[in-house]
């Protein structure tokens, strides 16, 4: 989702801010700005395009400037509601994440007297500031703003007059990063070499940055921030012979496995794990679908009660107990759902154990203890690595209870996923069958039920193909009705003891489905796709490339626009 930085430079050097925005490109967006600060004047460009665009409009460089990458919430996508957004005035400019829910009732209150050229909440949040301004300082009116802003936002507003870049956050990241200049952005990814130390802003702190300094507050008092130190590592965001970043991230996936293989829990979280009565796992997305394996696995391997929940439903639920362990899941760290239920557990002091895809995150920093998949950056919208990956940590922590892990059945396992790497025309020829189709079904039952819903979801995020993902009994109970001849059918089966999902097989050839069988080879069917699997748990190794694959070939044959599908973020952050 939108993504907002601002760059104060020490010197009178000039900067091209664009190059640090394109790193949070990532988190999706539909139109982007910047504004550069010339001598107190204001140097403005937008697009409703990508950042490339944006680089051949823009004609000035600066030492001051603040840019965005816009994921429209309030207003269509069109360059007036992109930002940098400017004030009444014209002496304020701002780039905004997030969302005020209150911003009606708040322009109704104070800023009648205002003219509004955008449909954004962003435009009410620079008004109010100038609003403010006029009759307190730029401190108060932070201060005065953090009382009366509802929602999520982190905001930056260069002031035309003092060259100050002020800031705010509530919910929503922002991170400064300190070194011979300053950065301060949405994620740490925007950060350049010159970054020795960086410091993540708390709910509800603001401050500014002049001549290279940051001054920071919080309920009206100055306070000291403490950097941490930062070591600058420039991920590698290439393609490296890649078509696209989801084929590059799923190729990935084997080495990143071979790396956890031997990977060792701290001793805090195998406790916590030991003295578990109940573990409850909480995610969206595809990250859930992580946590539904998750929650079998505890089932199976540990015998600790466990069931996953849709971060965004949870808080509909209350039968929990104080001694439950809530595994929270989130490749991002930031998804704005799990952050609100994070909270609230945490006000509850409740353990948390996060699994997030790096350690500079709001989730691993609310929890109690957390574990690094250390995927790399994952740059395709549509997750892949990171879901194997959490997958397998989560399967690694089922197996502590009973000592069950099996490091010799994991490394086969991955060994074997060369053949499927390999096997690419497999999938691209089954992508041919189904990409002209415009709703499909993934059936499986018990464990392959629970990879279905991941294949389902990656296909219609990518390909945009409706599809459901069903458990093989429950067919029969109503969405059979849509069966018809030819109506595709894709079956994960990994074990030979469902005979739900071979009874329904044989339903659905009766009625002329196409019928299509992605199967372990120990389970006795002929299939279009065998994988092998050393183990029935861990099929979800190499059943989660195949579906990817899959995705990415039929998406491939749409022609569509694979690593930023339409309407989508990388990282949630709003509500
Ligand atoms: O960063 P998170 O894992 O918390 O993100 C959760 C979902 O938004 C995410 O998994 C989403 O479903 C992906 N685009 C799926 O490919």
């Amino acid at each position: 989702m939108c993504g907002i930085i601002g760059c104060s430079l020490h010197d009178n050097s000039k900067y091209n801010i664009l190059s640090q925005l394109a790193k949070l490109e990532y988190r999706g967006y539909d139109s982007c700005g910047v504004t550069d600060l010339i001598n107190n004047q204001f140097f403005t460009f937008k697009s409703t395009n990508r950042i490339s665009d944006l680089k051949n409009k823009k004609t000035t460089l600066s030492n001051l400037s603040i840019a965005h990458t816009r994921w429209a919430t309030h207003g269509n996508v069109s360059t007036k509601n992109a930002h940098p957004i400017l004030s009444n005035n014209g002496n304020y400019s701002i780039v905004h994440n997030g969302i005020i829910e209150n911003y009606d009732k708040l322009k109704e209150v104070y800023l009648s007297a205002f003219r509004f050229i955008t449909e954004t909440d962003t435009e009410v949040i620079v008004n109010l500031f100038e609003y403010f301004c006029k009759t307190n300082d730029e401190i108060d009116s932070l201060y005065i703003l953090s009382k009366l802003l509802k929602g999520s936002y982190a905001f930056i507003i260069l002031d035309k007059k003092s060259d100050n870049m002020y800031f705010m956050k509530n919910k929503s990241p922002l991170i400064i990063g300190k070194g011979q200049d300053i950065i301060i952005a949405s994620d740490i990814l925007a950060f350049d070499k010159n970054v020795s130390s960086y410091y993540r802003l708390n709910d509800f702190e603001y401050g500014y940055i002049k001549n290279n300094k940051v001054f920071l507050y919080h309920n009206n008092k100055q306070i000291k921030p403490s950097f941490i130190s930062f070591i600058y590592s420039n991920y590698n965001n290439q393609l490296n012979g890649y078509n696209h970043y989801m084929e590059k991230e799923i190729y990935e996936t084997k080495d990143l496995l071979k790396k956890q293989i031997d990977f060792k829990f701290d001793s805090d979280i195998i406790n916590l794990i030991n003295s578990s009565k109940r573990i409850i796992l909480i995610a969206s997305g595809t990250s859930y679908h992580a946590g539904l394996l998750g929650s079998y696995f505890f089932n199976h391997l540990s015998n600790i009660e466990s069931s996953a929940y849709i971060a965004c439903e949870f808080e509909y639920f209350d039968y929990y107990n104080s001694d439950d362990l809530f595994i929270v899941i989130s490749q991002s760290g930031e998804t704005a759902d799990l952050i609100k239920i994070v909270n609230i557990l945490k006000n509850h002091n409740h353990n948390i154990l996060s699994i997030t895809n790096s350690i500079i995150n709001t989730i691993s920093t609310l929890s109690s203890k957390n574990i690094n998949i250390d995927a790399g950056i994952e740059i395709a919208v549509a997750s892949t690595k990171t879901y194997t990956l959490s997958s397998f940590i989560l399967y690694k922590l089922a197996c502590i209870k009973n000592n069950l892990y099996d490091k010799r059945s994991v490394i086969n396992c991955i060994a074997e996923l060369d053949n499927i790497y390999n096997s690419t025309d497999i999938y691209k020829d089954l992508a041919k069958s189904i990409y002209k189709n415009k709703n499909l079904f993934f059936l499986g039952s018990g464990y392959d039920n629970l990879i279905c819903k991941e294949a389902s979801l990656k296909l219609k995020e990518i390909s945009y193909i409706h599809s459901e993902s069903m458990s093989c009994g429950e067919l029969k109970h109503g969405s059979i009705s849509l069966i018809t001849k030819d109506f595709p059918v894709i079956y994960f089966i990994s074990d030979n003891g469902y005979k739900n999902t071979l009874n329904s097989i044989e339903e659905l050839k009766s009625r002329h489905a196409k019928v299509y069988i992605i199967s372990t080879n120990n389970v006795e069917i002929e299939s279009d796709i065998k994988v092998s699997s050393t183990n029935d748990l861990l099929s979800f190794i190499p059943f989660s490339i195949v579906l990817q694959f899959i995705s990415y070939y039929t998406a491939l044959l749409l022609n569509n626009d694979i690593d930023k599908p339409r309407n989508l973020a990388k990282s949630v952050t709003v509500l």
